[in-house]
């Protein structure tokens, strides 16, 4: 065996989404963030195009910025008979309660030579691996994907191009909750053996 194997499976089965909600204001370091996206970029990739792109969002300043543009998307873009004031109030707290938000980004290949959705799933990749590193460290995460990421402004705001894709929100902070349990269908629900 070249790695221990049930470190790394208590670590798989350990990474749970953690909510804003539920962090203290326990700063998480830039080096942590540095180490978390140092992870993410190991992912695989077909055709070495590696699509993923990182905005973090760290100062509270920038931090406010996010939360007043997806409060105003929101209330602007969102069909009243959907909007909810629960819903508002979170999208806005969000950004303000968590200590780290790193906007995902599918950055479209100048080439297209790989199909689209495996450059999407080139970054979901990433991303597991930095939810994964977050979860070593002790760090919640949540991946978040509002209907707002979507829209024109949001993507004016991250100044991206029209062929690439926000594909969500990844929150982080220090949980002030005892760390969640989950469950998975066993094997043989989700297996074909041939
Ligand atoms: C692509 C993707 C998008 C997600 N978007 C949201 C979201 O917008 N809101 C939310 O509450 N959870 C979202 N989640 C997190 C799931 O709710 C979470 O993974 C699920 O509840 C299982 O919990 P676990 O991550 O602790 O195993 C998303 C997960 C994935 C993979």
């Amino acid at each position: 065996m070249k790695y221990n194997l049930s470190e790394i499976t208590d670590l798989i089965k350990d990474r749970r989404t953690i909510y804003p909600e539920q962090y203290t204001s326990r700063q998480v370091q830039k080096e942590q963030v540095e180490k978390i996206l140092n992870n993410a970029i190991w992912a695989p990739t077909h055709g070495n195009t590696q699509p993923w792109r990182f905005q973090v969002f760290m100062s509270e300043e920038s931090r406010e910025e996010l939360s007043r543009l997806l409060g105003t998307l929101y209330v602007e873009k969102i069909p009243s008979e959907k909007q909810n004031s629960m819903k508002l109030a979170k999208i806005i707290s969000r950004p303000l309660k968590s200590s780290v938000v790193v906007a995902i980004i599918m950055k479209r290949d100048e080439t297209e030579k790989i199909a689209e959705i495996e450059e999407i799933e080139a970054v979901a990749c990433a991303v597991q691996n930095m939810h994964l590193t977050c979860t070593a460290y002790g760090i919640g995460g949540f991946w978040a994907t509002p209907k707002m990421i979507n829209f024109t402004e949001f993507k004016d705001f991250l100044k991206i191009g029209e062929k690439d894709k926000c594909l969500g929100l990844f929150y982080m902070g220090y949980p002030d909750i005892e760390w969640p349990k989950a469950h998975r269908k066993p094997l043989e629900y989700v297996t074909e053996w041939k």
